[in-house]
């Protein structure tokens, strides 16, 4: 059945220009999960399932389910999707080009009357976004039973319980401490994506085929000193909590930079969120909270930084005038991704002429936790200058369609080895 990439455009842009529109207004592209304009997009994607004649459902993770059953009886489960929350002033196209390929596919389906010999579902997953819960993909770390009572048990900065707001969207925080039982069923996850890097673009490469994930830790540290009179405590008589914290992102930085050059894979290491208290101008900083956000290929290069900053945090609580804690707050393993998808997800391109590669993804993405369960893979497509997390975040329609040509060749694909 002829998918072509062009016959996609029109639809893609106006699904995507109809989620453009529901950010906060003052801070575009803002739909940071639980929020109201979350809570918004969520009522269209379930209006556009509707008018698709999906079944809607909510798990008990709180993901929205689209799904397109088969006319065969059967329990199989083919996942297309992806996630339509953002980070803050985050962009248009992460996760949402996903969650709109897929949509385009089983209008596609739909359309051209497939049957297919396996259920076929919709995901917005909940929550891919890290949050101020500090814990990024709830949705797909609850179907796997990854979110243990004391991730639930967190309160944001406004004293709102994660648990709390999953049920409020519909899901089951007392029934997330063990995989669900789709995952038995699921035949493959697919999701598209835009790469966020700036491989294929330099590269001119068409679609990139993700072969793996890097591991995701993240630690919070809180570094305590003296808060006091900016004009009155001398020099050395202060125990600044913002200075000390000024030590421990120049380390974390130098010690990223040192072993991404040795170990020659995919390592790097963030603190992009600060708090300074009490934050004032004539106040000497008495307390600073910070997030390390590190990500690795390599399990050894992993362990050693953690090492070397654990080590260098020891120096400074025993030299140092401020006392500093540290402690890993969320986790998900380095993955890779299914091997047998990948080889039919590079035949699928191969079939439209588009060119690709095999590459590794900087990012993390919900289908690295569903990857720990089931058949899982996915696809990344171009983005401007790489940029993604910021307002700027841009991708051509035209390249999220051959994408979304692709993810649907390769349903078609499944569909024909798993005929009965
Ligand atoms: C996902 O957006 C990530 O932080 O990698
Ligand atoms: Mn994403
Ligand atoms: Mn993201």
């Amino acid at each position: 059945m002829d998918f072509s990439a062009q016959s996609n455009i029109s639809f893609i842009k106006q699904k995507i220009g109809d989620l453009e529109k529901i950010t906060d207004q003052d801070n575009p592209y803002t739909r940071i999960v639980f929020s109201k304009k979350f809570y918004e997009a969520r009522s269209w994607l379930k209006n556009e399932y509707q008018k698709l004649g999906l079944i809607v459902s909510t798990d008990d993770a709180g993901n929205l389910i689209g799904l397109l059953k088969s006319k065969t009886n059967t329990e199989k489960v083919v996942i297309i999707g992806s996630h339509i929350d953002t980070v803050p002033s985050g962009g248009r196209f992460d996760g949402i080009a996903g969650v709109v390929a897929a949509l385009c596919v089983v209008k596609h389906i739909k359309e051209n009357d497939i049957n297919l010999p396996f259920n076929l579902a919709v995901y917005d997953y909940l929550g891919e976004e890290l949050n101020d819960w500090s814990i990024s993909c709830i949705g797909t770390r609850g179907m796997i039973g990854a979110l243990n009572n004391e991730i639930l048990s967190r309160s944001n900065s406004s004293g709102e319980i994660l648990k709390d707001e999953i049920d409020k969207i519909g899901g089951k925080s007392n029934l997330l401490t063990k995989p669900f039982s789709i995952i038995e069923n699921i035949v493959a996850c697919l999701e598209l994506h835009i790469e966020q890097g700036k491989v294929l673009e330099q590269k001119n490469i068409d679609i990139g085929i993700v072969r793996s994930i890097p591991s995701i830790s993240r630690f919070s540290v809180e570094v305590n000193g003296q808060a006091g009179h900016s004009g009155t405590i001398l020099m050395d008589q202060r125990a600044d909590a913002l200075v000390t914290s000024s030590e421990i992102i120049t380390f974390v930085n130098k010690l990223a930079l040192t072993l991404a050059k040795e170990s020659n894979q995919h390592f790097v290491s963030t603190i992009g969120k600060i708090n300074i208290h009490p934050n004032a101008a004539a106040i000497i900083p008495g307390k600073v909270e910070m997030t390390i956000d590190l990500r690795a290929s390599s399990k050894s290069s992993r362990d050693q930084y953690i090492k070397e900053l654990e080590k260098q945090i020891e120096t400074m609580n025993q030299s140092g005038p401020c006392k500093i804690k540290m402690k890993n707050i969320a986790f998900a393993p380095y993955v890779e991704m299914d091997k047998e998808l990948v080889k039919l997800f590079k035949v699928s391109s191969d079939e439209y002429g588009f060119s690709n590669i095999i590459m590794d993804s900087g990012a993390g993405h919900d289908t690295a936790h569903l990857s720990r369960v089931a058949p899982a893979s996915m696809i990344f497509v171009p983005c401007m200058d790489g940029l993604s997390h910021c307002p700027e975040e841009y991708a051509e329609i035209s390249d999220v369609s051959k994408g979304t040509a692709v993810l649907f060749k390769m349903v078609e694909k499944l569909a024909n080895s798993n005929q009965n």
